[in-house]
């Protein structure tokens, strides 16, 4: 069995997940691991303003140049591609759009896909526009498993905060370390037992079954009604940013540097009555979300869905 792993990382997390994934099967099966990489590296640490400028360009999926693959990568024919990412505001992050939006994207044509995100805790409407792009170049997803960081979410705004903005991932004070924790990334290890032996009986229809059952997608209604309105938000800021002027460009400063107060503001201060109006509409919607939430555990896709 030969797998392409493909995958962007910027601290490494994503790169440990799917090492994990796949130590249990690393000697019965042949791995290419090959790294996407932007022509211009992001920055980490990130300034408070380079982050919140990456914001608009993520949101309205314009593609950042990234490197092209190896031909020793694009003229192999692989059995599985696994396809590691993760979100950023939402979003795939910009070098996963910017790798999807070239012409090696069709190195997915006709191959079974598995996607694997490594993300803090919202990662519903980036992998609805990943599955847009692998149904545009005829993929064939069979699985997706997401690692998320399990702590309150207060506790994994802060932790990610302080990882993205001082590079520390470790615990200080009253804070965990930052990120998906140890004991999620070694068990991650029993997904890959499960994926060869799917392949190797030839039913990867049913990959994505037992990988639920196995606990690859952990997800609550409550994501659903979150994500809804982040989303919303940031499509009217990405676009109001963009009115003065592109990545970097110092007439758009004030305007990014609004939107991450507000957005601070909507996280800390507002957000027990964000929860409050979030839960009444859980259930008030209880039934519409409860099928939300079976839509996005599963792989199909309908264009809209979020
Ligand atoms: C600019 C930026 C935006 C992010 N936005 C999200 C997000 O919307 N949802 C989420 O769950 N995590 C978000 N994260 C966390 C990442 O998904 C990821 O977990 C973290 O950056 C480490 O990933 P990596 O080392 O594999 O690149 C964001 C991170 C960055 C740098």
């Amino acid at each position: 069995m030969k797998i392409l792993v493909l995958y962007y990382t910027q601290t490494g997390q994503l790169r440990q997940i799917l090492e994990s994934i796949l130590s249990g099967i690393s000697d019965s099966v042949d791995i290419d691991y090959t790294v996407i990489e932007p022509v211009t590296p992001f920055p980490f640490p990130w300034t408070a303003l380079q982050f919140f400028d990456a914001m608009p360009e993520t949101v309205e999926h314009i593609p950042v140049p990234v490197k092209p693959l190896s031909p020793a990568i694009t003229n192999n024919k692989y059995d599985l591609i696994i396809f590691g990412y993760q979100p950023w505001f939402l979003n795939p992050s910009q070098p996963t759009t910017g790798f999807l939006n070239t012409a090696d994207a069709k190195i997915f044509k006709d191959t079974p896909v598995i996607t694997v995100v490594g993300c803090r805790n919202m990662w519903l409407h980036a992998q609805e526009k990943v599955k847009g792009y692998l149904t545009s170049v005829n993929a064939r997803l069979v699985g997706n498993i997401v690692l998320t960081d399990t702590n309150p979410n207060l506790v994994s705004l802060l932790t990610v905060i302080r990882w993205s903005f001082k590079g520390q991932k470790h615990a200080s004070g009253m804070l965990p370390a930052a990120g998906v924790q140890d004991a999620d990334i070694s068990g991650a290890k029993r997904f890959g037992n499960t994926i060869y032996k799917h392949w190797k009986t030839d039913n990867l229809i049913d990959l994505q079954r037992d990988l639920l059952a196995q606990g690859a997608v952990q997800l609550k209604p409550g994501l659903v009604v979150l994500e809804q309105r982040g989303i919303k938000n940031f499509r009217f800021w990405a676009k109001f940013i963009r009115e003065k002027g592109g990545p970097g460009d110092p007439n758009r400063a004030g305007r990014v540097m609004l939107f991450k107060n507000l957005l601070l503001v909507a996280i800390f201060i507002l957000s027990p009555i964000s929860s409050f109006t979030a839960l009444i509409k859980q259930l008030v919607k209880r039934n519409s979300l409860l099928k939300d939430v079976e839509y996005f555990k599963q792989l199909e896709y309908e264009k809209g869905r979020l």
